[in-house]
C-alpha cells in the first residue's frame, strides 16, 4: 500500500513524469516515427533505417512530426548474445558493422531520433538477448549509444514471474474490468481472475516495467518508454506512472476485422490516456496487407482520434500517393498532437449496436474529441455498405442544436459550408468520416485559418 501512495503522490506532483521531465518535452505528446517490425521483421540492418531517415526527410513527414526511427527485434548477435567481460548486449555487426551507435549519430544528423528494442524478459520475441535482471546495464548501453526511445517486449518471461491474477485484454468479453476469460485455450489458465478492485501495481508485470522505467532514468539521457506489455495486468492503469506509452492490445494485423476488434476495446478503455502517457493501439498498418484504402484511412483517422502512438509499419521508399496522403493529413495529425488537449476522442453513440455493446466487427461507430482548434467528429461506417450518417450536433458533447457551425472535412482541409441541428455526409464501407467543427464566424476559427 505505502508503494501504491508512494506512486500517486509521485504522480501528482510531477514526478510520476520524471522519464520526461529531463527535456519536459519527450514523452508529453504520442511519438510519431517509423518502426521496423510490420514489413522486415528480422530482415533489417543500418541501411534499412538510415533510407527510412532520409525519406521522412524528404517525404515532409519529418517536418509533420514522424521523428522516431525505431530499430524493432533481431538488432543483436543471437549467438554470442553478451560481451564476456562486460556483459553487454552485443550488436549484430553484420547488420549493424559499425555498431549501434554509429547508426544513432547517422540519424541524429538527420535531426531524428533513434528508438530501440528490448524485452522484459529472458530472450526476445525472436530469440535475442532480453533484459530481465540487466535493466541497468542495458539502459546504460542504450544511453551510451545515444538511443532516444525504447520498445520493452514481454516475451519469454520465466514462471517466476508470473503473475498471481491475470488479465489478458484480447479476452475480456465486456464483461466486469478484471474478468479474464481463457476463450480459445489463449494463454495460461493456471492464473485466476482477479477480484475486484485488485491493486495490478502488485503485479509482478509492474515490478518487470518499473525496474526498467528505474533503469532509465538512472542514464544521463531522456529515453522515451515504450511498454510493450500488450495490455496484460492492466497496465492501462499503471502504465502512466512507469513509462510514455503502453500497448493495449495483442499485435495488430493489416486485416480489418483486427482493425476493428481494437477500436472494441478502445470504446471501452480510452480514459486512460492523457498527456504524457498514451495508450498504444499498436503501430500503422496503413499501407499494408489486406486493407482497402477507406481501411486504410480509418485506421490512420481513428488511432490519431485515440492519441495512439502514431509508428509508421510500412516500407518509405515507393510508397503510394494515396498512402503518403493519408500519413500525412495534417488535420488528423494535429488532433493527435494537439499541445492543449491530451485527453483521447470518446464514443458518444454507437451506431449499428445499441450504446456500451461489446461488439467486435461493430463497435462504436460515433466519437469526438476536442482539439484547440475545434470539435472532431469522427463517423465510422462498419457496416459492409455505403451509409448516409448524420452527425447530430445535439448529441456530440460540447455542441448544441441551435448553435450555426462551420464544418470542416479534415480528410480535404475544405470547409463543407454552415450547419445548424446536423451534418451528413456519406460514407463508404469502412470508411470514416473525419470533421472539424467550430463556431460559425467565431474568431477562433478565423484564427487558426492563419494559422493552417
Ligand atoms: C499521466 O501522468 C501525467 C503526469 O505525470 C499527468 O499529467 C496525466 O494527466 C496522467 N494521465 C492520466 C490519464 O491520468
Ligand atoms: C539490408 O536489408 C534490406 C531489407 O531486408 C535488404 O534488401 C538489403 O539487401 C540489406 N542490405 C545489406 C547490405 O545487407
Ligand atoms: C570471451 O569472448 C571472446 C570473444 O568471443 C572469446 O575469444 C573468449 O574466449 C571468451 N572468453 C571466455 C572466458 O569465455
Ligand atoms: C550528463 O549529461 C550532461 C548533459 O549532456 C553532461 O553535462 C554531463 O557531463 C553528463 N554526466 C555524465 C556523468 O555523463
Ligand atoms: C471516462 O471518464 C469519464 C469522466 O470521468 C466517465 O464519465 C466515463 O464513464 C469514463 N468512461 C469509461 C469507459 O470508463
Ligand atoms: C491500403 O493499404 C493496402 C496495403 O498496401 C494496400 O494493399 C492497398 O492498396 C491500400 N489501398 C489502396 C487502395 O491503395
Ligand atoms: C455484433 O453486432 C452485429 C450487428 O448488430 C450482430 O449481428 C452480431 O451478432 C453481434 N455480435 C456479437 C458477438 O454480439
Ligand atoms: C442523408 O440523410 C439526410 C437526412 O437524414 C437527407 O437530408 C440527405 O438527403 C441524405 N443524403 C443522401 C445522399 O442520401
Amino acid at each position: 500500500m505505502a508503494l501504491r501512495f508512494a506512486f500517486i503522490e509521485l504522480a501528482l506532483f510531477g514526478l510520476g513524469s520524471a522519464l520526461v521531465s529531463k527535456d519536459g518535452v519527450t514523452g508529453r505528446l504520442p511519438a510519431m516515427g517509423w518502426n521496423s517490425w510490420n514489413e522486415y521483421e528480422c530482415a533489417i540492418n543500418e541501411t534499412v533505417f538510415l533510407t527510412v531517415g532520409e525519406l521522412l526527410v524528404s517525404l515532409g513527414l519529418k517536418d509533420l512530426g514522424y521523428t522516431h526511427v525505431n530499430i524493432d527485434d533481431c538488432w543483436s548477435d543471437k549467438e554470442i548474445q553478451r560481451d564476456n567481460v562486460t556483459g553487454k548486449i552485443n550488436p549484430d555487426y553484420k547488420k549493424f558493422p559499425q555498431g549501434i551507435k554509429h547508426t544513432a549519430d547517422e540519424i541524429h544528423k538527420l535531426g531524428l531520433k533513434l528508438g530501440i528494442y528490448g524485452d522484459a524478459g529472458t530472450l526476445t520475441c525472436a530469440l535475442y538477448a532480453g533484459s530481465l535482471g540487466h535493466e541497468e546495464l542495458d539502459a546504460q548501453t542504450f544511453a551510451e549509444w545515444g538511443i532516444d526511445y525504447l520498445k520493452y517486449d514481454n516475451c519469454n518471461v520465466p514462471h517466476e514471474w508470473d503473475d498471481e491474477y491475470r488479465w489478458w485484454p484480447d479476452n475480456w468479453r465486456g464483461g466486469p474490468p478484471n474478468e479474464d476469460q481463457t476463450a480459445g485455450g489463449v494463454g495460461d489458465s493456471n492464473q485466476a481472475v482477479a477480484p475486484p478492485g485488485y491493486d495490478w501495481t502488485t503485479s509482478k508485470t509492474f515490478d518487470r516495467y518499473k525496474t526498467m522505467r528505474d533503469a532509465l532514468l538512472a542514464t544521463n539521457r531522456t529515453i522515451e518508454y515504450s511498454q510493450c506489455a500488450w495490455g496484460h495486468a492492466h497496465i492501462d492503469e499503471w502504465g502512466n506512472s512507469t513509462g510514455h506509452s503502453w500497448r493495449m492490445w495483442g499485435d495488430i494485423h493489416p486485416v480489418w476485422p483486427v482493425v476493428t476488434t481494437i477500436l472494441n476495446h478502445a470504446a471501452f478503455f480510452y480514459n486512460s490516456s492523457n498527456f504524457w502517457g498514451h495508450a498504444d493501439y499498436d503501430m500503422l498498418e496503413v499501407g499494408n496487407g489486406d486493407l482497402t484504402i477507406e481501411e486504410n484511412r480509418s485506421h490512420f483517422a481513428m488511432w490519431a482520434a485515440l492519441k495512439s502512438p502514431l509508428i509508421i509499419g510500412t516500407p518509405l521508399d515507393g510508397i503510394k500517393p494515396e498512402i503518403l496522403a493519408i500519413l500525412a493529413n495534417k488535420e488528423l495529425i494535429a488532433f493527435n498532437q494537439d499541445p492543449i488537449h491530451g485527453e483521447s476522442a470518446k464514443p458518444y453513440k454507437w451506431g449499428v449496436n445499441p450504446d456500451f455493446s461489446w461488439n467486435q466487427s461493430h463497435p462504436a461507430e460515433y466519437w469526438s474529441g476536442e482539439s484547440s482548434k475545434g470539435t472532431h467528429v469522427f463517423v465510422l461506417n462498419t457496416l459492409d455498405t455505403t451509409q448516409n450518417k448524420t452527425v447530430d450536433f445535439a448529441e456530440v458533447p460540447g455542441l448544441d442544436a441551435k448553435t450555426e457551425y462551420t464544418v470542416i472535412d479534415s480528410w480535404t482541409g475544405k470547409e463543407q459550408g454552415r450547419f445548424q441541428g446536423k451534418y451528413h455526409a456519406v460514407v463508404e464501407r469502412h470508411d470514416t468520416m473525419a470533421i472539424r467543427i467550430v463556431k460559425a464566424g467565431s474568431s477562433g476559427y478565423n484564427f487558426q485559418k492563419i494559422l493552417w
